[in-house]
């Protein structure tokens, strides 16, 4: 039986080894024991604190979790006062504050310590003889709320100083949401249809202000220590040298703290830093420059309510205000179309912007953008800016207080060619499908058209094809079949001269002539070609080359095909209903079918004849769904030879199936099968059918 000491001991023991391992992962992000073992480490610590209440410490590492309720928060003064920083905008005006510095110090090169200016919450932090004893919000400056509940479940907040600590130690800092957090709290949310927070910083001041911490232990929060309060510890000479001695006591400071002088130095911080600033994984709004020699701050001392030898040199805010004058789509090259707003100028990200996008239906649904509403816009780097939010307030209203504008919707119909524009229920992006006669996707189904596995044009490149294009040789594909030799120079030349380089056809004639020629007789050789060639050349969205020839084969000939309903394409082996309505869809398209018929009047040829389905085979007409594992074979190839003998395979079970195989472990599938009384075989009858129709 262990003695209360040799618990105690354990105690302690236990959370100096899960607070080292707490600090390398979540201080120094180099972590050296494994989850699992930390948790079983845990649990044996929580569950002595449990048996043994004397030892409880609200320091303990069980404790990051959070606690119930508090009534309010409890305001405390601060024996130092938090201060603020003064901004600066411009380079100038960091010139000023050098110069400012250099005159009062007489120093001719002050060292500057310089920090990322982080964007969430201001901090302080107060520890005696080593332990946290608590934590309170800025405030005013010099009185704040005690949210120490909240800053416990912080793990990048040590609740244990390392080392030798000062009796007295205040640490200040920001408390910060990265980014994947943020992001991933607001997916969640969305889901869970609850309010998302509007930006990561927002996240971080919210989740502070929770009353009841087990909230804010779900947040994810961290922290960064940049300066000091009251302390009584002896400092060193330099801020940069607090920072190292903070992060000797456990403390996270951002790895981008660096020293810089001059002007100069100041400035290539800046754009280090801002160059770097997309892809942190936290937001900032700024650098910072602070005086590194403490005695030189001390000497220049303080205006208002912020330091005179410090500043904040802010970065182009990422986000604005502005109004929204119209929503537009944009069609893509592969049908996408894309909702964009078009908003009253605003200065945003160093830029001045008029677009930005909605992404796709399912964001205009979630942001409920309309004309007229102000909304917040935000570009960050070279992103394109993106509407973030509507300020719904602001939203202009009928005489009646009604919105004056009714609820975006995308148009049925595509701006650029007029083919429907659908969206299939499981996706998020609407498409044209106007493919092969869409301006906007012109490009693409030429390209595609012409590519090895599909008709094979011998030597028709994208490069060629973007030319023709854009240079007006070609609208749609039978247009290829119209050119000859001279079109193909007088393009090249054209192509050549607008891409600046020395037309070849001037430099050596007869090459270009020979190269047109062999075009024109790639072109010529793809006027025959194979029913499942076109089919795929066609670019039905989901009609790849096997699905092509899966159809050439059962149809025999285009004009069944085109004239083919859903049901009937259902039939089709592997071609279930998404499928079935696509290449549906696709010869409904008005333009679809003139441009077919362009092709044939072009002088396209493909041979043609007898559908083959095994339709006379002994399960012809019948629906079979495969389910559960085969020993003998792979339910695919088990498919096939069923497919053989005029099957059609079938991927769930309705009342239409005929019968349904069910291998090893079958589930659901069979379950459903029974319910609906549809005859089902095992493997072993399966086997037997097989090799009784063995041909
Ligand atoms: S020092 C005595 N350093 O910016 C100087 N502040 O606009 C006190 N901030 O309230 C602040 N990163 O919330 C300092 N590296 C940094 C900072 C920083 C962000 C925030 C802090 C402060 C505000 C002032």
């Amino acid at each position: 039986m262990a003695s209360t000491s040799d618990i105690h001991a354990s105690i302690n023991e236990l959370r100096r080894r899960l607070n080292d391992a707490s600090h390398r992962y979540h201080v120094l992000d180099d972590p050296d024991l494994p989850d699992i073992e930390y948790d079983a480490m845990l649990r044996e610590l929580e569950s002595l604190e449990a048996a043994h209440p004397e030892y409880a410490d609200p320091n303990s590492p069980t404790r990051r979790i959070g606690d119930a309720p508090s009534g309010r928060f409890e305001q405390v003064a601060h024996a130092v006062p938090m201060l603020s920083l003064s901004n600066a905008f411009s380079d100038e005006e960091v010139a000023d504050f050098v110069a400012r510095i250099d005159k009062e110090t007489g120093d001719a090169a002050p060292v500057f310590s310089v920090e990322p200016k982080l964007d969430g919450l201001a901090i302080s932090l107060r520890y005696e003889n080593g332990t946290f004893v608590r934590g309170s919000t800025r405030g005013d400056g010099a009185t704040g709320e005690d949210v120490s509940a909240n800053l416990r479940t912080i793990r990048s907040i040590p609740l244990t100083l390392r080392g030798d600590a000062p009796n007295v130690l205040e640490v200040r800092g920001e408390v910060y949401m990265p980014r994947v957090g943020f992001e991933a709290y607001n997916a969640r949310a969305r889901d869970t249809g609850e309010k998302p927070m509007a930006n990561p910083r927002n996240g971080a001041a919210g989740s502070l202000r929770q009353l009841d911490s087990r909230i804010s232990a779900r947040r994810p929060l961290a922290f960064y220590a940049y300066a000091l309060g009251e302390t009584d510890s002896t400092l060193p000479a330099t801020h940069s040298q607090v920072l190292a001695w903070l992060r000797e006591l456990g403390f996270a400071v951002s790895p981008l703290v660096d020293v810089a002088t001059g002007v100069e130095g100041l400035l290539a911080y800046y754009s280090r830093i801002g160059a770097a600033r997309d892809d942190l994984p936290y937001d900032i709004d700024g650098v910072v420059y602070k005086l590194d020699r403490i005695d030189q701050q001390r000497a220049m001392g303080f205006v208002s309510r912020a330091p005179r030898w410090a500043i904040a040199h802010k970065f182009p805010a990422q986000e604005a205000t502005t109004t929204v004058e119209s929503i537009e789509v944009n069609v893509g090259r592969t049908g996408a179309v894309t909702p964009w707003v078009l908003m009253a100028p605003v200065h945003v990200g160093g830029v001045t912007v008029t677009r930005a996008t909605l992404h796709n239906a399912d964001q205009i649904a979630r942001l409920d953008v309309r004309v007229g509403d102000s909304v917040i816009v935000r570009r960050a780097g070279d992103v394109i800016p993106e509407v973030v939010r509507v300020i719904e307030e602001r939203r202009p209203l009928d005489a009646a207080g009604q919105p004056l504008h009714p609820p975006y919707t995308l148009p049925s119909h595509c701006p650029d060619c007029g083919s429907a524009v659908e969206r299939e229920e499981a996706e998020v992006v609407a498409r044209c499908t106007g493919g092969l006669v869409c301006p906007a996707q012109r490009k693409q189904a030429l390209i595609h058209f012409a590519s090895r596995r599909a008709i094979d044009i011998d030597g028709l490149g994208e490069r060629f094809i973007e030319a023709l294009v854009d240079f007006g040789y070609v609208h749609g594909i039978a247009d290829l079949y119209r050119l000859g030799v001279d079109d193909f120079i007088d393009m090249k030349r054209r192509a050549d001269e607008a891409a600046g380089t020395v037309p070849e056809t001037v430099k050596a004639g007869k090459i270009a002539t020979k190269w047109a020629e062999n075009l024109v007789a790639a072109i010529e050789a793809s006027r025959t070609t194979t029913l499942e060639r076109l089919l795929f050349a066609l670019g039905i969205r989901d009609v790849g080359e096997s699905t092509a020839k899966t159809l050439a084969r059962y149809f025999g000939a285009l004009a069944p095909l085109m004239a083919a309903d859903e049901e009937q394409l259902k039939q089709v082996p592997d071609v279930g209903p998404i499928v079935a309505a696509r290449i549906g869809h696709f010869f409904a398209e008005p333009h679809n079918r003139e441009a077919i018929a362009a092709l044939q009047a072009a002088g396209m040829y493909w041979p043609e004849g007898a559908p083959q389905r095994s339709a006379d085979g002994p399960l012809a007409g019948k629906t079979v769904v495969l389910t559960g594992g085969l020993s003998a074979m792979s339910r695919d190839e088990a498919g096939a030879k069923l497919e053989a003998l005029g099957a059609k395979v079938a991927g769930s079970v309705s009342k239409k199936t005929s019968l349904v195989v069910a291998g090893e472990a079958a589930g659901s599938k069979l379950v459903k099968a029974q319910e609906l009384g549809i005859e089902t075989w095992d493997e072993a009858a399966l086997l037997a059918f097989l090799a009784d129709h063995a041909s």
